[in-house]
């Protein structure tokens, strides 16, 4: 007994000892960024270090969404100052964002929202100096922060953190492959909130290439205004601060993901949010199992959490209701947030419910096939637990999610639009239902996720420890970061040997006529020397 005593306070030693102290930035703006952040925390915590986990609270309503282990939670509370209309005219846009058709100029139109709130909540940061006041008395190994705000980077910055981490909660950010000096490719790689696929036309490429500039443009204008929050500090140049990061972690799994060129400072930790050994443990209750039992083929619908069904438009919604009349041999169980359901009266198998155990229902075998919007939480999960699905896309990363997935044979991918098409509809759950190869392809693809090389948890562990210990990496910041595309392309070089050949082949054209011409004149000299004879 006192061995063990002995052991255990051995351990505890230990782990204080190589408990290094984090901090994660992640303001409550946005449920799945969150999720993301708070899964990063959790497996450190778990690994026995001492996370502080700070949040400015963007959106008072997603106060409670935070379920995150660590062992500090420090919250920003909104003061008089902070201003944010987001909510009141994000609801109008997500109840246009059902009918609208993407595009580059679209998308920037909607950032504009997003940009003023990100600034606000920076600002929010800045001015509660309690908080820092807080902070600063603790001596911080790294931190960790999303890219979608310089706030976390320059915060880390005052605080005297030298290593830094950057997670991007999304499959890439464009403007952080500029920043970071990797390779972009917008010829075959699609931008995060691309319509295409890597398989594009001249069109394509070129409305490709759109995408990823307006992303880069947007978040340009988001550091610009963001830095100057902090001329007190006398920091100003946000590029630095990216280049000096001594990681990147990217939530993209390279089995699932459009393959790309990366620098060694980028890891995937994709997955890392799709925790098999909770989910396997997961009971449905009773009810649950009742739904399941009742008939022999069930499945699940759900559009998550930002864009609502209730506001699909009402014809689509009819033509979704005349669709799941035809298979009356199916249960359809609808994610669905109001309880005003006379459009959907007399229907015996659709089962509304405003929340359900995704995860549990995922992993049941009663459950057939599942109808997503393709938000990148509910593709990684499909993809881990093996679920052939049918994705259709409403609007931000979920048409590259649904592309990406679309390329491993297990799911179809419909367009919004298709929402009204009742033919297609009824082809698509038919085959998706009753068509082996689809269940087996995404079987496949969960099997090899489940016996991949390394575990995203042991990968973020591993490296926030290495980091710790012997970050920042000045050497891994590519050269290609100072120089022009010009020069990263070899553009100037191939103009030279361009050029080169050229003058080479008209110095050859040239003298071949020079001599053509001597030639000429000897031989007509001749004749008239002849004549002349
Ligand atoms: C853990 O972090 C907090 C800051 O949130 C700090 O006050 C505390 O001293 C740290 N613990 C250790 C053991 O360093
Ligand atoms: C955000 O929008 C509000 C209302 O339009 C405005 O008062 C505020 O100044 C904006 N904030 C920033 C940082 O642009
Ligand atoms: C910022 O720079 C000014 C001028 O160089 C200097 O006087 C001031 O102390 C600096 N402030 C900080 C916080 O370093
Ligand atoms: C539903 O199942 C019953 C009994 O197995 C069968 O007779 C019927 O044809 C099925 N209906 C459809 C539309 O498949
Ligand atoms: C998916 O199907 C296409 C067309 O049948 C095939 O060429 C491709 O190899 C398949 N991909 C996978 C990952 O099975
Ligand atoms: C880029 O240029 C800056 C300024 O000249 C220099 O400090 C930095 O080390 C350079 N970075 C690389 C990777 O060459």
């Amino acid at each position: 007994m006192r061995v063990l005593l002995f052991f255990l306070s051995l351990l505890n030693l230990l782990t204080t000892i190589f408990s290094y102290n984090a901090l994660i930035y992640s303001p409550a703006f946005a449920t799945s960024h969150m999720n993301f952040m708070a899964h990063l925390s959790d497996t450190l915590t778990e690994a026995g270090h001492n996370v502080t986990f700070l949040v400015p609270i963007s959106e008072e309503s997603l106060r409670n969404r935070i379920k995150v282990r660590t062992r500090h939670l420090i919250n920003v509370e909104q003061d008089e100052i902070y201003e944010n209309h987001f909510w009141e005219a994000g609801d109008e846009l997500m109840q246009t964002v059902w009918t609208y058709v993407e595009s580059p100029e679209k998308n920037k139109e909607k950032f504009k929202l997003f940009e003023n709130r990100t600034i606000e909540t920076c600002g929010l940061l800045i001015r509660n100096r309690k908080v820092l006041e807080i902070l600063q008395n603790t001596k911080f190994d790294v931190s960790i922060t999303e890219p979608l705000s310089i706030c976390g980077l320059a915060y880390s910055k005052i605080l005297g953190i030298e290593k830094t981490i950057i997670a991007s909660s999304c499959t890439m950010y464009d403007h952080i492959m500029y920043l970071i000096g990797e390779p972009d490719h917008p010829s075959y790689v699609p931008a995060m909130q691309s319509t295409y696929t890597d398989k594009m036309n001249l069109y394509e490429r070129y409305q490709n290439y759109q995408y990823s500039v307006g992303f880069i443009e947007t978040m340009q204008n988001v550091f610009e205004a963001e830095i100057q929050l902090f001329s007190e500090w006398n920091i100003s140049n946000w590029h630095d601060l990216y280049s000096e990061t001594s990681l990147h972690f990217v939530n993209s799994n390279p089995y699932i993901d459009f393959p790309r060129p990366i620098i060694q400072k980028t890891v995937s930790i994709g997955g890392i949010s799709v925790n098999l050994e909770k989910i396997k443990s997961e009971k449905l209750s009773d009810e649950w199992n009742n739904i399941l039992y009742k008939r022999n083929q069930n499945m699940l619908i759900s559009f998550g959490s930002i864009a609502k069904s209730m506001d699909i438009p009402i014809e689509w919604k009819s033509n979704i209701l005349d669709v799941i009349k035809l298979f009356p041999n199916v249960t359809f169980i609808w994610k669905y947030e109001s309880d005003d359901l006379e459009w959907a009266e007399n229907i015996e198998n659709i089962v509304f419910m405003k929340w359900i155990p995704q995860t549990a229902l995922l992993n049941d075998k009663r459950v057939n096939a599942f109808l997503t919007h393709g938000g990148l939480g509910s593709t990684n999960e499909l993809a881990y637990l093996g679920k052939p699905a049918i994705m259709i896309p409403i609007f931000a990363d979920q048409m590259r999610n649904a592309n990406m997935l679309r390329r491993h044979n297990g799911t179809i991918s419909l367009s919004k639009f298709d929402l009204g098409n009742l033919d297609l509809l009824k082809k698509s759950i038919n085959s998706i239902l009753n068509y082996q190869k689809y269940s087996k392809n995404a079987e496949q693809l969960a099997s090899l996720l489940s016996k991949q090389p390394m575990e995203p948890k042991e990968t973020v562990i591993k490296y926030v420890e290495f980091v710790s210990k012997f970050g920042p990496f000045p050497t891994m910041d590519p050269s290609s970061r100072n120089m022009s595309k010009i020069q990263i392309y070899m553009l100037d070089i191939y103009f030279i040997l361009f050029f080169s050949y050229f003058i080479t082949l008209i110095g050859f054209v040239f003298t071949v006529r020079l001599l053509f011409n001597y030639l000429n004149f000897r031989s007509t000299k001749n004749k008239t020397k002849n004549k002349l004879n």
